[in-house]
Parts: structure tokens; sequence; C-alpha cells
């Protein structure tokens, strides 16, 4: 056992059913998910092994998932470290944004979301996800392919809605999200330990977007922060990282109610909706730990919503800038820590970002003899 003190816990559970179209669609059965205290699943000691090449095409796929996760300017700040049914999860330090993100808060919220990619894969492979999370700085966790369990048509559906999806800055339509999608979004955060507000009230709306355009402002003065967005502005197809200018959203009209990261897309304007659903996601501490923590709720989140064909992009301004990040918690008067800024609608289907591929993240260790 190392000597970085391991919170150990297992997966949990959620959710419905998926499909895909040129217009983001609205799908299945909703299940509710009942939180990670509700599951009994079984160890990795519980069964027998499953066969060594069983287990090598899990963790592949596993990895596969695991690279598909959201980044901050797609930076990606992840390296595997695979060692039998083990994969290690630790975070590039040479990937984490200096001017946007000093503390590394996002790139381990990136690192969360890319542990609940492997979990939700692992589960969907038919085996028990085992999570250790370390208090390490650089290696944030263990994940392992446990014993056998069967996978549910919720596993499947989550699992394949990893690939479809992606952040959509474009407008959305004036539709609204119902309540019970609204409801299990918000379970998804809180079975992953963390709590998803949603901004019900015009009122709060309106301050709310008011303190995204001071934020907004705030960086567009900051030539750090815009050097640092133009390094990660990229021409489709150039690398496998950073966001290509097809993805960033069109110019929004003057008088527009939200404001949107502008990764130098050109375009005219367009009216984005009059009603936005913005929602705040938060943590109980603001720790580490924690942050990976809410990466796992972010992704579950938004896996959820692709599930159920709602389109989601970040507004991570308010966050970002630390005077709008208490200006924030003052605002929804919650003692909790704001981790992202989301924005939900019904959309049309945004362009795929590129990722690294899995072997370029991904160092395989010799398996310690058992
Ligand atoms: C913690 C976090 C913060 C983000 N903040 C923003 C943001 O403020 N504005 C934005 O347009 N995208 C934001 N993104 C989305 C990333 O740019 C996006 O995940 C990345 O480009 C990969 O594209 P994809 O989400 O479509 O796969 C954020 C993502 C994460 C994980």
């Amino acid at each position: 056992m190392s000597a970085f003190r391991r919170l150990i816990r297992r997966d949990s559970d959620l959710s419905f059913g998926h499909t895909e179209g040129t217009e983001v669609p609205a799908v299945g059965h909703l299940v509710l998910c009942r939180g990670a205290a509700a599951r009994g699943n079984s160890g990795p000691g519980q069964h027998s092994s499953p066969p060594r090449e069983n287990h090598m095409s899990v963790i592949r796929s596993a990895l596969e998932a695991a690279v598909r996760a959201p980044s901050p300017h797609n930076s990606q700040p992840w390296r595997f470290e695979v060692a039998g049914d083990r994969i290690d999860v630790l975070l590039d330090g040479d990937r984490v944004l200096q001017a946007a993100d000093p503390d590394g808060r996002e790139a381990r919220l990136s690192c969360g979301a890319a542990i609940l990619n492997l979990r939700v894969a692992i589960r969907a492979a038919g085996r028990t996800p085992v999570v250790e999370l370390h208090t390490d700085p650089a290696r944030l966790a263990t994940v392992r392919a446990g014993g056998p369990r069967a996978a549910s048509p919720e596993d499947h559906a989550l699992a394949r809605a990893i690939a479809y999806r992606r952040s959509n800055r474009r407008p959305f339509t004036e539709r609204t999200v119902p309540p019970h999608v609204r409801e299990a979004l918000v379970r998804a955060a809180v079975a992953e330990g963390a709590e998803l507000t949603l901004v019900r009230e015009p009122g709060l709306t309106g301050e709310l977007a008011m303190l995204l355009r001071r934020a907004e402002r705030t960086q567009r003065a900051d030539p750090r922060f815009q050097d640092e967005l133009a390094r990660w502005t990229v021409t489709e197809g150039a690398r496998d990282d950073g966001v290509p200018l097809v993805a960033g959203g069109p110019r929004a009209e003057p008088g527009t109610q939200l404001a949107l990261r502008r990764f130098g897309g050109g375009g005219g304007e367009r009216p984005y909706e009059r009603t936005p659903l913005l929602a705040v996601l938060s943590s109980y501490t603001d720790v580490p730990l924690a942050q990976v923590r809410t990466g796992q709720a972010l992704q579950r989140v938004l896996l959820t919503a692709t599930t159920a064909g709602v389109s989601v992009s970040f507004l991570s301004q308010a966050v970002e800038v630390p005077a709008m990040r208490s200006s924030l918690r003052r605002l929804l008067g919650r003692p909790t820590h704001p981790q992202a800024v989301l924005r939900f609608g019904y959309g049309f289907s945004a362009p795929a970002t590129r990722r690294r591929s899995v072997d370029q993240v991904t160092h395989h260790l010799a398996e310690a003899p058992s």
C-alpha cells in the first residue's frame, strides 16, 4: 500500500437509451439513478479471474473511452499506466492550462471525467470497475477491471453515449428540457457525490448571465489568457488536440444574454436561445481529490444528457476568474464550491474533436507477479 491515503469506491449505477442522428435526437426511456450507496457490486476478489486475453481487450476499450473525455481547450491533461487489469490515471502537468487553470482544478475535473469513462466502459464490458482515488497530485487514481458482472442495457447506453457526447457551442432551440430529464441530470451529479443546481428563476439566470459576461470581458482583456486560447485553437485536422475552429460556435447577436468562449470562428452573427437552461455543478469541498470526484460527476451528467438527446456546452469563465467564482458562490447562496457552469438544450449536431491515441498516452508496465 502506498503512503498515500486511498479512498476506495466502487462503481455507481445509471441510465437510459440513446440513438444518433443529424439533429441531436430525443431518446429512450429514463431510468433514474439510484446512487452509489444503493449498489451491491462485488469486488475484484469475489470472482474467478477472467482470461488474460479478455482483460486485455477490456482494458483497451476502457482506454479508448477514457481519451474521449472533455477537457478545457481539448488539452487532454492525462496519461495512463497499465499493468495487467489495472490502469493508473496520471495528471499530465505539462498540459495544465497556465492562464485559464493555474491551479490545475479543471485538469483534475478532466481526469475525473476520463475515470468515469473508464468505469462506464468496464461495466459495459461485463466487469466490475473498482476505483481507488489517491491524494498523490500526479497519480490521481487506480482503476481495475474486477470480477464479472452482467452489463445492463443502461450500461451499454451510457457507454455508447461516450462517442456521441460533444460540446455544442451552437445556438439551441427554444424547446424546454422537460422536468424528468432535468431530474435525471441532477441525480447523475448526486450519484457521484456532487450537486447540480439548475438555475430556474429568470432573475437568477439574468444575474448569472451578467456574471458570465463580466468574466468573459476579464478573460478577453487578459493577454496571457488570449495567447493561450490562440495556441489551443487549431485548424481542423492539423493536430490531435486543441479546439478546431469548426467546433467554435457562431458569434452571438448583439444583446444576447450569454457570452460563449470564442475560438476564433468566423461567420455571421446568430441568435441564441432566449431562455437558456443554465446549471452549476458544485462540490462539497474544494480539495484536489474532490475535484477528481466532481469530474466523474461532470461526465455522468454529460453522458446522461447525451443519452436523452440534450446538448451541452460549458461556460467556465465564471469559475476560472477567481473573483467571479466567489460571486457565483454568493449568487447561488450555497456552501458548495462551483466547479463548472453548463448550458443545456436541444440543438443540432456539433462536430467531434480529435484526441491523441491511446498508444500516445499509455505506458505499459510489466505485470507484477501474483
Ligand atoms: C473543465 C472543463 C471546462 C471547459 N470550459 C469550456 C468553456 O468555458 N468554453 C467552451 O467552449 N468549452 C469548454 N470546455 C469544453 C472543451 O473545450 C471540450 O471538452 C474540448 O474542446 C473537447 O471537445 P468535446 O467536449 O466536444 O469532446 C470545457 C471542458 C472542461 C472539461
